[in-house]
């Protein structure tokens, strides 16, 4: 029997592999963090082809592999996988949606925590052997209006979580009816409502051509002073520049970042700010999201390959 390979390009949790290891059918190649040209020579063969965010499957890198059939991210966004190039050539995109929301709920969370009570520049203090009470004096989340941009597998989990703060919880997603929205506890309102009126906003929307730059110049200008923005979704929704503006005009106080417009990041200035918490994207960074979304598609590409079960595709093919 020839087997069919599977091309792991970024890493996996070992119950992920494991999973994998279930089918005999299936053989499993384990190279992470190959150059586009290495990883177009390992491709050439592959049946399968793993993902995680690091490893861009571009159109030349798809092109190269003339056996593939599928190509799973571990993990929820799909930017860095050419969808339509994969689609014009039958090829299905799996991802895992929900497998790691849990983990990037909690740190959209942990930042407005953080954001309230400048958490991380009151223990630098600290750490610089400095007693400074004075400089550090907070806002509590109870009472305030949380603003989401979109309410699918994270935001909902960020919202209820909110809700049980005692914070409001107002929410823009153009594809979520009001009646999901009021069983979830939240209110359904327009863009210009959300981001007018909310004391935090944060950012629970995948990026595409509608949601790349909504928070610019313009944004940031309607919306009330001294408001906090948290982007744990994807860089490039919020223009980082024009953040930048509205932490030095006053009108953000402060904004937790785990995402970039580009990672990691040319230019380090909103990394640095000394009102920004930034993180070098570890929303989904926890030991169970990891391995929720590594079995999640080892088991998913498995189905599609040995019996033509599609799980989760974010593409469609003939
Ligand atoms: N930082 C990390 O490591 C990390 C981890 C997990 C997810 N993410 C990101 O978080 C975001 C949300 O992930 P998810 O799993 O909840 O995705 P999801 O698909 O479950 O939910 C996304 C929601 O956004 C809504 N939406 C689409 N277009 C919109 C628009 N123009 N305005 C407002 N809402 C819009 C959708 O209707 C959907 O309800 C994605 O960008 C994902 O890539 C980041």
């Amino acid at each position: 029997m020839e087997k069919m390979k599977i091309f792991v390009a970024d890493s996996i949790s070992k119950e992920g592999i494991a999973e994998f290891g279930k089918h005999p059918e299936l053989e499993l190649m384990v190279k992470t963090g190959l150059a586009p040209d290495k990883l177009a020579v390992e491709l050439s063969d592959s049946v399968g082809l793993v993902v995680r965010s690091a490893t861009q499957a571009s159109r030349e890198v798809i092109g190269a592999g003339k056996s593939l059939k599928v190509i799973g991210r571990a993990g929820a966004g799909v930017d860095n996988i050419d969808v339509a190039a994969a689609s014009e050539r039958g090829i299905l995109v799996l991802n895992t949606p929900g497998g790691n929301a849990e983990a990037a709920g909690e740190l959209a969370i942990a930042m407005m925590f953080a954001l309230a009570r400048e958490l991380t520049r009151a223990d630098a203090s600290m750490k610089a052997g400095t007693w400074d009470k004075k400089s550090f004096s907070g806002c509590e989340l109870l009472g305030k209006t949380l603003g989401l941009l979109g309410i699918g597998n994270v935001g909902s989990i960020v919202g209820s979580r909110a809700l049980a703060m005692g914070m409001k919880v107002l929410a823009y997603d153009p594809f979520v009816s009001a009646d999901k929205t009021k069983s979830l506890g939240f209110t359904l309102a327009s863009f210009d409502k959300v981001i007018q009126t909310s004391d935090f906003i944060s950012i629970h929307a995948p990026k595409t051509a509608d949601t790349k730059g909504i928070l610019d110049a313009k944004a940031f200008a309607r919306m009330k002073k001294g408001v906090y923005i948290v982007n744990c979704a994807r860089g490039g929704i919020v223009v980082e520049k024009d953040l930048l503006a509205a932490l030095e005009s006053g009108v953000v106080k402060g904004a937790g970042v785990d995402v970039y417009e580009k990672e990691p990041p040319d230019d380090w200035t909103l990394a640095k700010h000394p009102r920004v918490i930034a993180t070098p994207h570890i929303g989904a960074s926890t030991g169970e999201a990891q391995v929720n979304v590594s079995v999640m598609i080892a088991r998913q590409i498995a189905a599609y390959l040995l019996k033509g079960e599609i799980i989760n595709a974010v593409n469609g093919v003939k």
